[in-house]
C-alpha cells in the first residue's frame, strides 16, 4: 500500500507547485481570461485575492493597472502580448505570491518590478522575448522564492553569472527553457539550489551543448525532469511541415532518419554512479525502441530509484535484445507510450518488460493489449497496467512466477469474465490488493472462484456485474468495492464473509440496506445513489460494528416507515456521510426535495396502537366528564334550556310584530291555581315586571274588569296577550284544568298547535295524575314543550331569561283604557 501512494505521489510531484496559485477556500476570485482584453479592466473588485488575466491581448500595463488591489495574492498574466513592466506597476501588491508572466513579450530580464514585491513565492517568466537569461539584481532580494521558471523563444546563450543573483538560495522548484540554447559555459546551472529541477533540452543544433547541459543537469538536485528528447528533429528539409515521427515510421530501411538517437544516448551517459539524481522523469520524447531501451538501459545501471516517462512516440521498432542487469531501480513508469509503426513484431516490447527489475512497474495509457508472465527472477510488488486494452483472457493466466506481488491494478481495461480474473489470482500468493474496476467483467454462471487467499482489498466497481458477485469474492476480502455495477440486492445465502470490514455497494439498483448477517464485522458501508425509498430498521441489529454509513442520495419515501432510518444519525454513534444536505425525500410530492433531518414523524402518527389508546382514552375520558357533569351540574337541564331559549329566540326573531295582532296589550296571561300564588307573586311577576326590560303581565285577578264574567274577562285577557302562561302543578291540574278546558273550547284561538302557550311545571306531575280525559294536556306534557322551575338558585336565572326571550317582544303602548285598569292596582 505504502509502495502505490509513494510512487504515485511522486508521479504528481512536478504538478505540486502549482498549488500554490490556486484559490483557497474563502479567496476572492476575478477570473478574466480568454475574454480579449487589451488592457486590464477598470472596474475590478478590489478586494480580489486571485486574478487571472491570462490569454488576452494585453499589450502595455499602466502604474496604476494593480494600484487598488491591496489584497493581491495570486496574479496570472501569461499568453498576453506585454512588452514591458514598469519598475513601480506592483507597488501596492504587497501580498502578492504567484506571478505568472509566461507567453509574453518581455525583452528585458532584468525585471526592476520585482524590487517592490519581494515576498513573492512563485515567479514564472519563461517562453518571452528575452535576449540573454542574465538574470537582474533584483531576483536576489526575491526573499521566499520558492518556485521560479526561467526561458526564452529568442536564441540565448548561458554563461557563468548569468544566474547568479539566485545562486544559493534554496528552492523548490527551477524550470528553466533551454530549447533555443546557443551557447552554454558548463557550470552555469550548477550554482542552482533547488530540490526538483526541470529543462527544457536543448535542440541538436549545436556541438556538445547537449552533453554539457545534461552533465551538469545530472548533477545539481536529486530529482530532475528533463523534456523534449527529439531525435526525429530536422529529419527532412523537404518535408518540414510533416511530423518527423510519422514520416520516419514509412521508411522501411532501418535507422537514418531518426538520426539524432545516438547523441541523446551520449548525453545520458553522463548519467553515473556519481550523479546526484534518484529520481528522473522523461517527458515528450519521439525516438526508435533501439534508443528507447539503450537510455532506459543507462539509467537502470545508474542511482536512479524511481524513473518515470511521460509521452514517448515511438518511430521505428528494430530488435535490440537487452540482456539482464542489476540495478537499484525501484519504479519503472511509463505513461502514454504511442508506438507509431503499424505492424510491429510485439515481442520485441514484451521482452523488454520481461527484463526490468523493479519493484514497481507501471505502464499505462499506451494500448497494451497483453503482458507476458515475467521470468523467474522479478520482484514485482506493484504492476499498474491501468487505462490499456488488456483482456482477461491470456494475462497472466497460470503465471506462477510473480511471488512477491502484492498489488496488481488492472483498471480501465477491457477484462471480461470475473471467473478469470479469480482465476488469474491462484497463483499470487502474496497479493493483496487487486483493483479491476473500470472493466466489463461480468458473471456468467455461478461457480466457485478460486481467488488467492491472501487477497484482502477486492475493487470491482465500474462493471456489469450482478447480484451473483456475491457468490465468487475471495474469503477473507476485508475491503471490497462493487460500486456503479448492476446489483438489485445482497443475496442472504452466500458464504460467511468475516473479515470484511469495508464495503462500497453505491451507484447500484439496491431496494434496500444490506443485512449484515453474513458480515457481522463490517464497520464501514457506502449505500449512496440507490434505489431505497425505506430502508429497513432491522439493519441496525445485524450491523452491530457499523461506524460509517453513506446512504446519501436515494429517493427516500418520508412516510413513518423512514422514522428509525431519519433518528439514526440522533440514536446512534454512526457517522452519517452527506448528512444532512443529500439526505432528501423523493415522496410524497409535497415533501419532495425536503431534508430527511427537517421530517418530525411523531409517535403518535407513526403508531396505530398508540393512536388507538389515545383515541380510545380520550373517549372514555369525554364519557366520565360528561357523566359526572350530567351528575353533578345537571348538564342536560342547562343543554334543554339553552336549546329551548335559542328557539325562543328564534321564533321571537321570526315574528313580525306587524303581523300581530294590533290588540296586543300583554305579553303575557298568567294563569295559575290559587295555591301556587305565591310563588306567582314572589318570583314571577317581579322576575318579569321590574327586572331587564319590564313586560306586561295580565293577572285575571289583578286586571279586572268589572261589569264582565269571569271567563269573558279571561278571554278578553287571553285575546290581548301575545303568550298565555300556565303555572302547572298538581293543585292546578286537579282544580283548574277542567276551567280552562271550557274556555279553550269556546275561544277557538288556543289550540294544540299554538305558539301561545307557555307551560311552567312547577312541581313534576306524575303522569297518572293527569285525567285521562285531558288527553289536549297529556300530549302537551308529552312533547316537552314546558319549561321546569328549577329549585337550584342557579338555574333560576336561566330559567327567567328564558322566558322573558319566549315573550319580550316590542309592543306598541296600550290604549288609555287598558294602561288604566293596569296600574289601577
Ligand atoms: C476503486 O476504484 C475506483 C476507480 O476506478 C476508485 O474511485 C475507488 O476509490 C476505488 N475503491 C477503493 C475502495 O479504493
Amino acid at each position: 500500500m505504502v509502495t502505490i501512494v509513494s510512487s504515485f505521489v511522486w508521479i504528481l510531484m512536478f504538478r505540486t507547485c502549482y498549488n500554490l496559485c490556486f484559490p483557497a477556500k474563502n479567496d476572492v476570485v476575478t477570473n478574466i481570461s480568454s475574454s480579449s482584453q487589451s488592457t486590464v479592466p477598470k472596474n475590478l473588485s478590489n478586494l480580489t485575492q486571485i486574478l487571472d488575466l491570462s490569454e488576452n491581448n494585453i499589450i502595455g500595463i499602466h502604474m496604476q493597472d494593480f494600484a487598488f488591489f491591496h489584497q493581491l495574492k495570486s496574479l496570472n498574466l501569461s499568453f498576453n502580448k506585454i512588452r514591458n513592466l514598469a519598475a513601480a506597476t506592483f507597488r501596492s501588491n504587497q501580498e502578492l505570491e504567484c506571478l505568472d508572466l509566461s507567453m509574453n513579450e518581455l525583452v528585458n530580464i532584468e525585471c526592476h518590478f520585482l524590487l517592490s514585491v519581494t515576498s513573492l513565492k512563485y515567479l514564472d517568466i519563461s517562453y518571452n522575448n528575452f535576449l540573454s537569461l542574465t538574470l537582474g539584481k533584483a531576483f536576489s532580494f526575491l526573499k521566499d522564492l520558492e518556485y521560479l521558471r526561467l526561458g526564452s523563444r529568442k536564441t540565448i546563450k548561458l554563461q557563468k553569472n548569468d544566474l547568479e543573483p539566485i545562486s544559493g538560495k534554496h528552492l523548490q522548484e527551477v524550470s528553466v527553457g533551454l530549447k533555443t540554447l546557443s551557447e552554454y559555459e558548463p557550470g552555469t546551472l550548477q550554482v542552482l539550489r533547488t530540490a526538483k529541477l526541470h529543462i527544457v533540452l536543448p535542440s541538436i543544433n549545436y556541438a556538445n551543448l547537449l552533453e554539457r547541459v545534461m552533465y551538469d543537469a545530472f548533477n545539481i538536485s536529486d530529482t530532475l525532469k528533463l523534456s523534449g528528447i527529439d531525435c526525429c528533429q530536422n529529419c527532412s528539409e523537404k518535408l518540414s511541415n510533416i511530423d518527423c515521427c510519422q514520416y520516419c515510421s514509412l521508411i522501411t530501411s532501418s535507422r537514418g532518419c531518426c538520426r539524432h538517437c545516438n547523441r541523446y544516448i551520449n548525453s545520458f551517459k553522463m548519467l553515473d554512479k556519481f550523479s546526484k539524481v534518484t529520481n528522473l522523469s522523461l517527458q515528450y520524447l519521439t525516438l526508435d525502441w533501439n534508443a528507447f531501451e539503450s537510455i532506459s538501459e543507462i539509467i537502470w545501471s545508474s542511482m536512479v530509484k524511481n524513473l518515470n516517462i511521460f509521452n514517448v512516440k515511438i518511430c521505428q521498432v528494430t530488435p535490440f535484445i537487452l540482456g539482464h542487469l542489476e540495478t537499484t531501480l525501484k519504479t519503472f513508469a511509463v505513461r502514454q507510450i504511442d508506438v507509431v509503426p503499424f505492424y510491429v513484431n510485439q515481442s520485441v516490447i514484451y521482452h523488454f518488460f520481461d527484463v526490468i527489475k523493479a519493484e514497481n512497474l507501471m505502464v499505462c495509457e499506451s494500448g497494451m493489449i497483453f503482458m507476458t508472465c515475467p521470468n523467474k527472477g522479478n520482484t514485482y510488488k506493484l504492476i499498474d497496467l491501468s487505462d490499456n486494452s488488456v483482456t482477461s483472457d491470456f494475462l497472466f493466466q497460470d503465471c506462477q512466477t510473480l511471488n512477491s506481488l502484492e498489488t496488481l491494478i488492472l483498471q480501465q481495461n477491457k477484462l471480461g469474465q470475473l471467473f478469470e480474473v479469480s482465476n488469474m489470482t491462484k497463483y499470487m500468493k502474496t497479493l493483496k490488493h487487486l483493483d479491476v474496476s473500470q472493466n466489463q467483467l461480468i458473471l456468467d454462471e455461478i461457480r466457485v472462484c478460486p481467488w488467492t487467499n491472501s487477497l484482502t482489498k477486492l475493487n470491482l466497481s465500474s462493471n456489469r456485474l450482478t447480484d451473483s458477485v456475491f457468490t465468487c469474492l475471495p474469503s477473507n476480502v476485508e475491503v471490497l468495492d462493487v460500486q456503479k455495477n448492476d446489483i438489485f440486492s445482497v443475496p442472504k445465502m452466500l458464504n460467511n464473509l468475516n473479515m470484511l470490514k469495508e464495503l462500497y455497494l453505491g451507484t447500484n439498483k439496491l431496494a434496500n440496506l444490506p443485512d449484515c448477517s453474513k458480515f457481522i464485522n463490517l464497520e464501514i458501508l457506502f449505500v449512496e445513489a440507490n434505489a431505497f425509498h425505506e430502508p429497513s430498521s432491522s439493519f441496525l441489529q445485524s450491523c452491530q460494528r457499523l461506524t460509517v454509513l453513506n446512504a446519501a442520495s436515494n429517493p427516500f419515501t418520508c412516510t413513518c416507515n423512514l422514522r428509525d432510518f431519519s433518528r439514526m444519525k440522533e440514536n446512534t454513534h454512526i457517522e452519517m456521510i452527506g448528512w444532512p444536505k443529500s439526505y432528501r425525500c423523493a415522496y410524497p410530492d409535497n415533501l419532495k426535495g425536503t431534508l430527511l433531518e427537517d421530517i418530525h414523524l411523531s409517535e403518535v402518527t407513526c403508531s396505530t396502537t398508540l393512536l388507538l389508546v389515545i383515541v380510545l382514552g380520550s373517549m372514555i375520558a369525554l364519557t366520565i366528564v360528561i357523566g359526572l357533569m350530567c351528575h353533578f351540574l345537571d348538564l342536560p337541564w342547562y343543554l334543554r334550556m339553552i336549546w329551548q331559549w335559542t328557539q325562543m329566540k328564534r321564533r321571537t326573531m321570526k315574528t313580525d310584530s306587524h303581523q300581530l295582532s294590533e290588540n296586543l296589550v300583554y305579553h303575557a296571561f298568567v294563569s295559575y291555581s290559587q295555591h301556587d300564588s305565591s310563588w306567582v307573586k314572589e318570583q314571577l311577576l317581579p322576575n318579569l315586571e321590574e327586572k331587564g326590560s319590564p313586560l306586561r303581565i295580565c293577572l285575571h285577578e289583578r286586571n279586572f274588569i268589572p261589569g264582565k264574567g269571569i271567563i269573558e274577562n279571561i278571554i278578553n285577557c287571553i285575546d290581548k296577550s301575545y303568550k298565555s302562561i300556565f303555572v302547572l302543578s298538581p293543585n292546578f291540574i286537579q282544580s283548574e284544568w277542567c276551567h280552562y278546558e271550557l274556555y279553550f273550547a269556546q275561544h277557538q284561538v288556543l289550540n294544540e298547535q299554538s305558539d301561545n302557550l307557555i307551560l311552567i311545571v312547577l312541581e313534576p306531575i306524575p303522569q297518572y295524575l293527569i285525567p285521562s280525559k285531558y288527553y289536549k294536556l297529556k300530549s302537551l306534557m308529552a312533547k316537552k314543550t314546558y319549561l321546569e322551575w328549577p329549585s337550584d338558585k342557579n338555574k333560576q336565572r336561566l330559567f327567567w331569561a328564558n322566558l322573558q326571550a319566549t315573550i319580550g317582544i316590542n309592543l306598541t303602548a296600550p290604549s288609555e283604557e287598558f294602561f288604566c285598569v293596569n296600574t289601577d292596582q
